[in-house]
C-alpha cells in the first residue's frame, strides 16, 4: 500500500525515486522538512555543519519511514568546500542510484543575527551575507548541472524580509534578497523545467537565534499576539510545506514566495 504512494519519474524507461537534498537538515526546520519528505516517499540528503550525532539520528529517522537517506557536511559559509562537497554527494548518488542527480534542492541553512543597526559589525553581515546569500546562490550554481530537469529548488526566507523588527536589519534583508533571487532562479531555469519557490516562516520554535522563539516567554507571548492563529509557529508547520513543493502537485507553482507565519503582522 505503501508503494503504490511512492513518488516516481519516469526517465529511459525506468522508474527512479526522486530525491531532495536539504542543507541545515541536522536540527529544525531542516529536520522537520527532510522527515516529511520521506514521508512523501523521496530519499533525502541533508547536511549538517557541526552536528553530525544529530545528522546521522535524523537518517535513521527517515531509514525507519522506509527511505533512502545520507548525511554529509557542509559549511554553507565555506564556499571553497562546494566543490568537494558536490564530488562527495555525486559519487555517493552515482554509487547507490547509478545516477548523480538530485531532483529538489531546500536552500535551509541558517544562523540568526540579531543587532541594531548601529551595533552590526562588517565581520557580522559577511558572515550573513556569506551564509544567507551567497552560500544559497553559488551552492545551486555547483549543484545546477547535478539536478534533474522538471525538479524544483525551495528556498528559504523569512517573515522578516516583509515586516521589520528591530535588530532584524541585515538578517531581513538578506533574506529578501534570497526572494527575489527566487524569482531569478525560476525565470532561468523555466526552460528545464525546474521551479523555484520560496517559503518565509513566521517565528518558529527550534533552536534558531539560541532558541529564542521558544524559550524567552516574552518573544513568544509577543510573535503569538502578533499572529492571527493566536500562537507561536512549530517545525511541523513548515516541513509539510516544504514538503509539498518537493511533489508534482506543486507543479504549477513557481517562482512565489509562500509565508508560512500563522498570518503574523498581517
Ligand atoms: N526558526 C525561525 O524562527 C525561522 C524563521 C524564519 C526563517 N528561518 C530560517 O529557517 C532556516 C532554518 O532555521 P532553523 O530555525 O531550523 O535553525 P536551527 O534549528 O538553528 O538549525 C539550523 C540548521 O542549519 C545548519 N547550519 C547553521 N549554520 C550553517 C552553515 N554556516 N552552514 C551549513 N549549515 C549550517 C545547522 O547545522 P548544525 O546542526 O550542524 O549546527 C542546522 O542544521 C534558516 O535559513 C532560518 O533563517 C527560521
Amino acid at each position: 500500500m505503501f508503494q503504490l504512494c511512492i513518488t516516481k519519474t519516469t526517465k529511459n524507461m525506468e522508474t527512479k525515486t526522486k530525491i531532495a537534498l536539504v542543507t541545515g537538515g541536522s536540527r529544525g526546520l531542516g529536520k522537520n522538512s527532510a522527515l516529511k519528505i520521506a514521508q512523501k516517499g523521496l530519499d533525502v540528503i541533508i547536511t549538517y555543519r557541526s552536528n553530525q550525532e544529530e545528522a546521522e539520528a535524523v537518517v535513521q529517522e527517515v531509514k525507519a519511514i522506509g527511505r533512502n537517506a545520507a548525511a554529509f557536511q557542509l559549511d554553507t559559509k565555506d564556499r571553497k568546500s562546494f566543490d568537494p562537497f558536490v564530488e562527495e554527494v555525486t559519487n555517493y548518488l552515482k554509487e547507490t542510484t547509478g545516477s548523480s542527480h538530485i531532483d529538489y534542492l531546500v536552500n535551509n541553512a541558517g544562523t540568526a543575527l540579531y543587532s541594531p543597526i548601529t551595533d552590526v559589525t562588517e565581520e557580522q553581515m559577511d558572515d550573513m551575507v556569506d551564509i544567507h546569500f551567497k552560500g544559497v546562490f553559488f551552492l545551486t550554481q555547483k549543484l545546477l548541472p547535478f539536478i534533474n530537469d522538471g525538479g524544483g529548488i525551495i528556498n528559504i526566507s523569512s517573515g522578516l524580509a516583509r515586516f521589520a523588527t528591530p535588530g532584524s536589519s541585515v538578517y531581513g534583508s538578506i533574506k529578501a534578497g534570497v526572494e527575489m533571487l527566487t524569482k531569478y532562479m525560476a525565470k532561468e531555469l523555466g526552460s528545464r523545467k525546474i521551479r523555484a519557490n520560496v517559503i518565509a516562516p513566521g517565528a518558529i520554535e527550534t533552536d534558531f537565534g539560541g532558541g529564542r522563539v521558544r524559550d524567552n516567554k516574552e518573544i513568544n507571548e509577543m510573535v503569538a499576539g502578533a499572529t492571527a492563529l493566536g500562537r507561536v509557529g512549530l517545525p511541523d508547520d513548515i516541513g509539510g510545506v516544504v514538503a509539498f513543493l518537493c511533489t508534482e502537485d506543486a507543479g504549477w507553482i513557481n517562482g512565489q514566495r509562500i509565508e508560512a507565519s500563522g498570518g503574523m503582522f498581517l
